[in-house]
């Protein structure tokens, strides 16, 4: 198994890599086009964008100027809580698939929950996705009262949920339930936005493997049966984060990994979001 041949089925029958490349504050078109090269040579087939992060132009121009076959990769956007709503999200996915320059996205998430617009804008995602704007629905940052929340008016459910998840924030109960629901949890700041990669644990367990802290992290949420963008703008690590198919982490590396919970947010706290209508 390697990067480019490990996908994951999603609940709806499409199939998803389980390891894609985060597109967060990468910006400029030079950056985007190096960054975006060197991803599609490691083997990366996802790549993940948002209309918060400002550069769906730019990914676009680089598929396009890269030579990138529209069907050989797996491309994701998301629904900013300012275009929420049933005519905004749909006229936002409109403009974000002309800057993508493509006809349709795989995967369109709402970004974050919020309270005003909560079942109009999924409403608007399911019947995109009947219109082939995209081939699959899903959410990020809902916890498990907002998926139960959902299910109360959704005809169908998200088949992925992306969360933060990290092992300072291992969310073990959400991964749980979103496995028991048939939801695919994906990992978004899945090296903890650097935060994580010191810690004395986990070169112990690199040194053991001959793996750098962020590949024994990596491989981590492989084990863990979870999706996970990894984002760097430098080549070097987009191949190393890649190059995690050749070792195996025993269950008390895992559990060691595991222990280093602490709740520890890098981003925002969901339920507030879904009270202040967005990112506060
Ligand atoms: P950079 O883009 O300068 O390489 P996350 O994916 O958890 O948000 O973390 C991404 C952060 O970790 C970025 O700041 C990125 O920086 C850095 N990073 C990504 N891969 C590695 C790696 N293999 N080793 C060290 N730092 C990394």
């Amino acid at each position: 198994m390697d990067i480019q041949t490990n996908y994951l089925k999603l609940a709806d029958g499409n199939q998803m890599p389980q390891e894609g490349f985060g597109l967060y504050k990468v910006d400029g078109q030079k950056v985007m086009n190096q960054s975006i090269k060197a991803a599609y040579e490691a083997g990366y087939r996802l790549f993940d964008t948002a209309q918060l992060y400002g550069n769906e132009q730019e990914v676009g121009t680089a598929f396009k100027e890269l030579g990138i076959p529209r069907d050989q990769i797996f491309v994701t956007t998301k629904v900013a809580e300012a275009n929420q709503g049933y005519d905004q999200a749909i006229q936002s996915v409109k403009e974000s698939l002309k800057k993508l320059q493509m006809d349709h996205v795989d995967l369109l998430l709402i970004h974050w929950p919020i309270e005003r617009a909560f079942f109009e804008t999924w409403r608007a995602f399911e019947d995109m996705k009947k219109a082939g704007l995209t081939r699959s629905i899903g959410v990020s940052n809902y916890q498990m009262i907002h998926l139960q929340y959902l299910v109360t008016k959704a005809h169908e459910m998200p088949v992925v949920d992306q969360i933060e998840l990290h092992p300072l924030l291992t969310q073990k109960p959400l991964l749980k339930f979103n496995h028991n629901h048939q939801i695919i949890t994906q990992a978004w700041s899945p090296l903890g936005r650097g935060a994580v990669l010191g810690k004395e644990v986990l070169k112990q367990i690199g040194a053991v493997h001959h793996k750098s802290t962020a590949q024994v992290i990596l491989r981590w949420h492989l084990q863990n049966g979870v999706a996970f963008i990894p984002k760097s703008v430098h080549t070097a690590r987009i191949q190393q984060n890649a190059d995690i198919y050749d070792f195996t982490l025993s269950p008390a590396e895992m559990a060691q990994i595991d222990q280093l919970n602490n709740y520890q947010r890098t981003g925002r706290e969901p339920e507030l979001t879904y009270e202040y209508d967005h990112q506060y």
